[in-house]
């Protein structure tokens, strides 16, 4: 009998534009300092687009690296899946941009909108193509340019973001063992005050409506999002590891959202996990929404970290609010 078919990760690739900023840059205009951002969050710097600089272009320089790093043609590309709540437009989406950037031809292209779940939601679409036979190379995506909705007036918010993009190349195999045994979602649209960025479609909501007010730029109830952000880390990594036994593999690398260091160690803290089994970029990149785990993965794999044959769990959680994870053995 044939084996169904597995979804496996053949190239990662990343983007992060030139520009530096530093977290004495936001001491100059607002009451904070270098000093709060990095013992609250464990942020150092982050990186900020420049004025060509849009999530279409750097997911396009992110896609072209993983393809490289996949062997894989744009031209052999058969869909685009992308994860953003900064696209270049509403209309047409960021990822119809990129597949004409790179002149993929006529494949299908089109985002998911899934904060900082973004990425592995993506990865979710892809691998179902990828298991129904209907697509072989899959490009995913996860691109922000955060920095564009940050409000500079608001030091709870404006420290925390960057810009970047990463991508990864999916298709399947016929390695035993390897590939992606597990991906989980999660939603709970009850509790999407928390994390919000407007749109220019309804740019004021009504009074009552159960938004924020005065909603021009990311909010965010920063308690409330890291008390939920350790505890579904928590529980998708106990989760992980039931599901790793399942199928007699041990995790090797967890690459969580980056966002705050004290949300990563109080989950490592509890679960005794060695801070080596994990990745943290965030003191160079800060949080980066849907472009945060790919980024993070692929720098796990270019530095050696994480290689083929190893399982690693991808865990990522934000607005909507959402959390997912992914197990994958590379
Ligand atoms: O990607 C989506 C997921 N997002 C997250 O996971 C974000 C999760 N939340 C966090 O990372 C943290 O909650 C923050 C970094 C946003 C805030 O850190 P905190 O330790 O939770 O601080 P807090 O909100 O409890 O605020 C403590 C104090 C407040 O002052 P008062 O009210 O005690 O006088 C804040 O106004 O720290 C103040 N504060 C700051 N002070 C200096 C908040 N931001 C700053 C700042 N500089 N940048």
């Amino acid at each position: 009998m044939n084996r169904p078919t597995v979804s496996k990760i053949l190239g990662t690739g990343s983007f992060v534009p030139s520009r530096v900023v530093p977290n004495d840059e936001f001491a100059q205009t607002l009451d904070t300092s270098d000093e709060w951002i990095r013992t609250r969050t464990g942020i150092r710097e982050r990186r900020y687009a420049g004025p060509a600089d849009t999530s279409a272009t750097m997911g396009t320089l992110a896609a072209r690296e993983a393809l490289a790093a996949a062997g894989v043609k744009p031209a052999d590309v058969d869909l685009i899946v992308c994860g953003t709540v900064t696209p270049d437009m509403v209309c047409p989406s960021t990822a119809c941009l990129i597949q004409a950037y790179l002149e993929c031809g006529t494949i299908p292209a089109f985002d998911v909108g899934a904060a900082c779940s973004g990425f592995v939601y993506a990865l979710s679409v892809a691998d179902q193509y990828v298991r129904a036979g209907t697509a072989r190379r899959v490009l995913v995506v996860g691109t922000e340019v955060l920095s564009r909705v940050s409000d500079f007036t608001d030091r709870n918010t404006c420290i925390l973001f960057g810009d970047a993009a990463g991508a990864v190349v999916l298709g399947p195999t016929d390695d035993p063992g390897r590939g992606v045994h597990q991906i989980r979602l999660y939603a709970d649209g009850s509790r999407q005050e928390l994390i919000q960025v407007p749109s220019m479609v309804t740019p004021n909501p009504p009074p009552g409506a159960g938004v924020l007010p005065n909603l021009r730029y990311l909010r965010m109830n920063g308690r409330e999002v890291f008390k939920f952000a350790v505890t579904k880390l928590k529980e998708m990594i106990g989760q992980a590891r039931e599901d790793c036994g399942a199928v007699g593999k041990r995790i090797k690398l967890i690459v969580p959202h980056q966002v705050n260091v004290r949300i990563i160690d109080a989950a490592l803290e509890d679960l005794a996990i060695p801070p080596e089994a994990v990745v943290v970029n965030l003191d160079k990149y800060g949080n980066t929404s849907a472009a945060s785990v790919p980024l993070a993965l692929d720098e796990g794999i270019r530095t050696g970290r994480c290689g083929p044959g190893d399982t690693i769990l991808l865990v990522a959680f934000g607005g909507g609010l959402t959390w997912s994870s992914a197990l994958v053995t590379l």
